[in-house]
């Protein structure tokens, strides 16, 4: 009965392995030869080695089932670097894990979280079409209640068109891109001129204008971010390729104060209020948590508190005791002025300091969650150092001996 029981179980995890393997091709140098010229395809690079790798595992087999299950024409494959050099050379990896998506020979690098939902929409994205046509009101709505930030070519065909579209070539791993008709948009959109690029986002729009905003695709990389949001190190990463400064409330992680909540709505208003006036050159937002900001900033964040990130330059404003409304609009206009200067940056000494920041807190944090790893890390260089001293010195003490010897055997002689 028992032996019947465990055939059946082993035939069943058989079964599971076996359709694993089915979600999930497992792909090898020869792939660019041998797949099709039309395949949409989500890779991941990994080696057995790498634990974040090993992580991902899980993830990546439920992706292949949800794309599978939902008849995508994304194919999901991994391929090992260390037996595989060769694909992965050909996606130009360099770290591990990798992920990226090949479609008619372009290559698409993600770079956001690792989590299921996200490289889903990644996966959603830059499988699909490069610009969707929203061809009803129905569809438009829809795409409203489900994006945050829409971009939207409204019009005809057109030179602005085909700039859209190799915007979109570009910038789909990040964005999604949209087109439609005037008449599928509501009455109250106001377009003084046709065709036109629209952004929709914290419940308002604005129309690209290349006179003021420059070349199509820096706007759309630009403002591809809500106006106002909660940032975490990806997004806030991701942020500093749009040359805007970020300011950030930083509120407790968990239970929040009714001093972190003024903090927040404080900044959510002035985002809002001031949108016409400060858009341009900053984003808004908040985080929760200062152990980001402190290894940027080299030093404990008292929480709440308020600063705005300069992540191009690495330079930051930080404002402790915000009080008011007035006092956070005179702090923006000195930064945008220059009356206030930067704290930190990117010099030669600033990013020593932070090696060395990041290496202390790192060794902080080990002795205070593994006591006795920690002194073992301390310790082993130590010890490897002393090794090496003392067989250098050891072996200069007998070479020296040898060449006494010598000398005595050339007496000798
Ligand atoms: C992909 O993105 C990562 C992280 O942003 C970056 O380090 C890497 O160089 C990129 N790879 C390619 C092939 O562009
Ligand atoms: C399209 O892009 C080109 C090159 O960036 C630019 O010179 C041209 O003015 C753009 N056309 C429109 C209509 O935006």
């Amino acid at each position: 009965m028992s032996e019947w029981r465990n055939s059946m179980l082993l035939s069943v995890l058989l079964l599971l392995a076996g359709s694993a393997s089915a979600f999930v091709e497992e792909l090898d140098d020869s792939f660019m030869e041998t797949r099709g010229d039309e395949d949409i395809w989500l890779i991941k690079f990994y080696t057995p080695w790498c634990s974040f790798c090993r992580q991902l595992d899980p993830v990546w087999h439920q992706i292949g089932s949800e794309l599978t299950s939902r008849g995508s024409p994304v194919h999901v494959g991994k391929s090992d670097g260390s037996t595989s050099p060769g694909l992965s050379k050909e996606f130009k990896v360099r770290g591990y894990p990798a992920i990226l998506m090949l479609k008619k020979n372009v290559k698409y690098n993600y770079s956001g979280a690792r989590t299921k939902e996200a490289i889903l929409d990644f996966a959603n994205r830059v499988g699909g079409p490069l610009v969707r046509s929203l061809s009803s009101v129905q569809l438009f709505q829809h795409a409203m209640s489900h994006h945050d930030v829409m971009f939207l070519y409204i019009g005809a065909t057109s030179e602005l068109k085909g700039n859209f579209t190799s915007s979109a070539e570009e910038l789909i791993v990040h964005t999604y891109f949209f087109s439609a008709s005037r008449d599928v948009l509501p009455k109250a959109v106001s377009l003084p001129s046709l065709p036109a690029v629209v952004v929709f986002k914290d419940g308002s729009y604005f129309q690209y204008e290349e006179k003021q905003d420059g070349d199509l695709k820096s706007w759309i990389n630009r403002e591809r971010f809500p106006n106002f949001c909660r940032i975490d190190s990806h997004t806030l990463y991701a942020m500093g390729e749009s040359g805007k400064l970020v300011v950030l409330a930083l509120l407790e992680p968990w239970s929040r104060s009714e001093e972190s909540h003024r903090y927040k709505l404080l900044v959510e208003k002035v985002s809002s209020d001031y949108t016409e006036k400060y858009s341009r050159s900053f984003y808004f937002g908040y985080m929760e948590g200062s152990e980001y900001i402190s290894g940027l900033v080299m030093g404990e964040v008292s929480l709440p508190s308020l600063i705005v990130l300069s992540l191009s330059t690495d330079g930051y404003f930080l404002s402790e005791g915000l009080q008011g409304e007035q006092q956070l609009l005179d702090f923006l206009d000195g930064v945008l002025d220059g009356s206030r200067k930067p704290q930190g940056g990117n010099s030669m000494l600033q990013r020593l300091l932070r090696v060395l920041f990041e290496a202390r807190s790192s060794l902080r944090w080990m002795f205070s969650t593994f006591p006795v790893l920690g002194y073992v890390f301390v310790s082993v260089p130590f010890a490897f150092i002393g090794a090496v001293f003392y067989v250098c010195c050891w072996r200069r003490r007998n070479t020296s001996d040898d060449d006494d010897d010598d000398k005595e055997d050339k007496k000798n002689d």
